[in-house]
């Protein structure tokens, strides 16, 4: 019996398997933020092959906040419409979807304006440098986290995931390698988590009491005297009380060092670690291709939930092929039942 096939229930939405579409930037918004067609075609294809969860990509939750001019932007009213059009066709195709409520920090590149983030250090040199946040800028950061939550749930998204992974504004703050502040956000490991738990406070507040909270966490950063898997153990410890209720396990990003080797399942560890130390829900990514490595992940408790990213955009059916290897009977979208394997 295929435990990736089992469903899961986080609050009260119930997931009808354990295959997550991971959030993955599309660069293809308007640059005022809109979804467009190709993201309806491309998260709906994903629901048609039979995914449990869609997480869709890094939206941007001030203008200011994207990566580039073409992420997705949730900063707007006006954003609501096409993205709750998306949540409708993903629902219609029996899929969950969540939203990625992102800001990109001094990563962002989007426009002519600086970028902002905890310490004025730029990621590289091909960066510019970044403006250091004041406290009351903080706070605006915040409040715009809490409203891009609430146009989330306009849109009637399932679940909200926090970007604090990459090397992105939350991520640097938590991290030792580009949060240099003196002040209450920094100097030390609770100080620099402070913004992490003031957005979930604030997206925990407007976000529906039945619904789930995800947040996307680098365990590690790959960068000698910065955060390294027990700094994470502690995050999760420190944090796993305030309505989170799946940690999303990646890694790296804050520096040029990237994610280190990658091979198939090479995150998996951290999530085996995070989950097995604090008691917490755990989504896997990196390298996972395969049903069987998929299949074992859940089956030894080493997450409850994997993510395919680049798998998922190879191959949007992965999910049925699985499906079909590990022995469970699951329902074709009726339009491809005479191609059922
Ligand atoms: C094209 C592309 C875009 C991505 N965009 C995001 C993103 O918006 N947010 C995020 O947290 N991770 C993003 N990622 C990382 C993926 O979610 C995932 O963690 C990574 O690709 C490793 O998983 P995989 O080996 O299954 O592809 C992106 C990856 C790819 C390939």
């Amino acid at each position: 019996m295929s435990k990736l096939f089992t469903p899961i229930v986080l609050r009260e939405v119930e997931i009808k398997n354990r295959v997550v579409m991971p959030p993955m930037c599309q660069y293809s918004a308007a640059t005022d933020g809109m979804a467009n067609d190709w993201h309806l075609a491309h998260y709906v294809s994903r629901a048609i092959g039979g995914a449990g969860l869609i997480i869709m990509e890094a939206t941007a939750v001030e203008a200011r906040g994207r990566i580039t001019d073409y992420d997705l932007g949730i900063w707007h009213d006006e954003h609501i419409p096409m993205l709750r059009r998306i949540v409708d066709n993903v629902h219609r195709h029996g899929a969950k979807i969540g939203i990625q409520a992102a800001h990109a920090g001094r990563k962002a590149t989007a426009g002519e304006v600086t970028p902002v983030a905890p310490s004025p250090i730029p990621f590289s040199p091909d960066y510019k440098t970044p403006e250091e946040l004041t406290a009351p800028q903080i706070k605006r950061i915040v409040e715009m986290f809490r409203e891009g939550a609430k146009r989330a749930q306009a849109a009637e998204f399932d679940l909200l995931e926090i970007h604090g992974a990459h090397g992105y504004l939350i991520n640097e703050f938590l991290s030792p390698a580009a949060n240099r502040r003196t002040d209450g956000y920094g100097s030390t490991p609770k100080a620099r988590m402070r913004l992490l738990k003031e957005v979930i406070a604030a997206v925990r507040d407007v976000w529906p009491e039945g619904k789930p909270l995800s947040v996307r966490i680098s365990a590690v950063d790959h960068i000698p005297g910065a955060v390294e898997l027990k700094d994470t153990i502690e995050i999760v410890n420190n944090l796993k009380d305030t309505g989170v209720d799946i940690w999303h396990i990646s890694s790296g990003g804050i520096g040029e060092e990237g994610v280190g080797s990658i091979y198939p399942g090479y995150q998996v560890p951290y999530s085996e670690r995070i989950k097995s130390s604090t008691g917490v829900k755990t989504i896997a990514v990196g390298g996972i291709t395969t049903c069987e490595l998929a299949e074992e992940i859940i089956a030894n408790k080493r997450a409850d939930m994997v993510a395919l990213g680049r798998e998922l955009l190879r191959n949007p059916y992965w999910p049925l092929y699985a499906a079909k290897k590990l022995g469970y009977d699951m329902a074709w979208p009726k339009q491809y039942e005479m191609a059922k394997i």
